[in-house]
């Protein structure tokens, strides 16, 4: 099959296109066809070694984990699905990834994927969707009427936070610069900031749950935005104990896995027609190392979609 495989850390120059062997799946695995997969910040951060203290590959690796795709073959022991079911995941970050044209997943890792959106859409949901899913409402528990202040709301998970905390009712703000200023308004946003143009803290005032993307001086900045009571979540570093306590609030720092509960609820989510993924550039499989480049200005809009099949 073909694939994007890395040899060693580095730029987006040691991310190479080519035939590898197909993979083997286990008795609990579903070999999935992969159709749509996406680029998000930590395929890139591994991509140069950022990570390698935390996980460790051994090389040739092939990153990616997100897929959309049609199951072609099961494992012996799989029961939840059937050769020709349209699933997707976010897989172990321990296999070999999605830049594939095939992929085996553990059945504990699929989900059915959203009926009302392409495999395309599906492939840039799941790694972003579960982290807004778990920042937003396993650990933020966000009920109707609360202020929620979500920062990069133009990003990949951004972009779903601003929606899943508009499902569940609450006034959102967002953030973004002002290039970004429509899109976030289209998701639905109760006020915009642009962060470049005004101190955020000066507009965000009576917060009950921060949702912090993009850590440094905006995590230290957004304490001051808080209610007392009120809680901090960041995907980006962890949030000290200390300062939230002198604040009177709670922290929390979210690294996400496999989830299929949350793919679940984002599922029925999209099909109510409450949350839709925001595709703000397509690229093929072959073309990746753009994809990458992209992701790493920091200023992709929305999901960065990967092109593997077509459906
Ligand atoms: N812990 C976890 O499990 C986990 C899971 C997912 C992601 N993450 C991390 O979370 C971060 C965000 O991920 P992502 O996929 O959403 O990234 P992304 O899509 O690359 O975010 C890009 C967006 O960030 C906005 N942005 C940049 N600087 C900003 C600032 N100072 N204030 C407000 N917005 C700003 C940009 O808008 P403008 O161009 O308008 O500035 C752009 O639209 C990454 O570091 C990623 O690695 C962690």
């Amino acid at each position: 099959m073909k694939a994007v495989q890395i040899h060693g850390y580095g730029d987006a120059g040691v991310l190479r296109y080519g035939d590898v062997p197909d993979p083997r799946p286990n008795d609990d695995d579903v070999l999935i066809r992969v159709i749509g997969s996406s680029v998000n910040p930590v395929d890139w951060k591994i991509r140069a070694g950022h990570m390698k203290d935390v996980i460790s590959f051994t090389m040739p690796f092939t990153p990616g984990w997100d897929v959309s795709g049609i199951v072609v073959q099961i494992g012996k022991s799989v029961a939840r699905f059937q050769v020709g079911d349209s699933v997707y995941s976010r897989p172990d970050i321990a296999r070999a990834g999605t830049y594939a044209e095939l992929i085996a997943v553990r059945e504990s890792e699929v989900a059915i994927k959203p009926r009302t959106i392409s495999h395309i859409e599906a492939g840039t949901l799941p790694l972003a969707g579960i982290t807004a899913w778990q920042a937003i409402v396993t650990i933020g528990q966000v009920a109707a009427g609360q202020r929620v202040l979500v920062h990069a709301a133009s990003g990949g998970v951004g972009s779903l936070a601003v929606q899943i905390a508009k499902a569940k009712g609450a006034f959102v703000i967002g953030t973004a610069s002002t290039h970004n200023r429509d899109l976030v308004e289209s998701l639905g946003v109760d006020e915009f900031i642009d962060y470049a143009s005004q101190p955020f803290e000066e507009a965000a005032k009576d917060i009950d749950l921060v949702f912090d993307t993009i850590g440094g001086t905006t995590q230290d900045r957004s304490w001051a935005t808080l209610s007392p009571g009120g809680m901090l979540v960041s995907i980006t570093s962890t949030p000290s104990e200390e300062t939230a306590r002198k604040h009177g609030v709670q922290s929390a720092f979210l690294m996400i896995g496999p989830n299929v509960a949350a793919l679940d609820e984002l599922t029925a989510l999209v099909e109510l027609g409450k949350l839709r993924p925001i595709i703000g550039a397509e690229f093929a499989l072959a073309d990746i190392k753009s994809a990458h480049e992209l992701s790493e200005t920091g200023r992709a809009r929305g999901k960065i979609a990967v092109y593997v099949a077509q459906p």
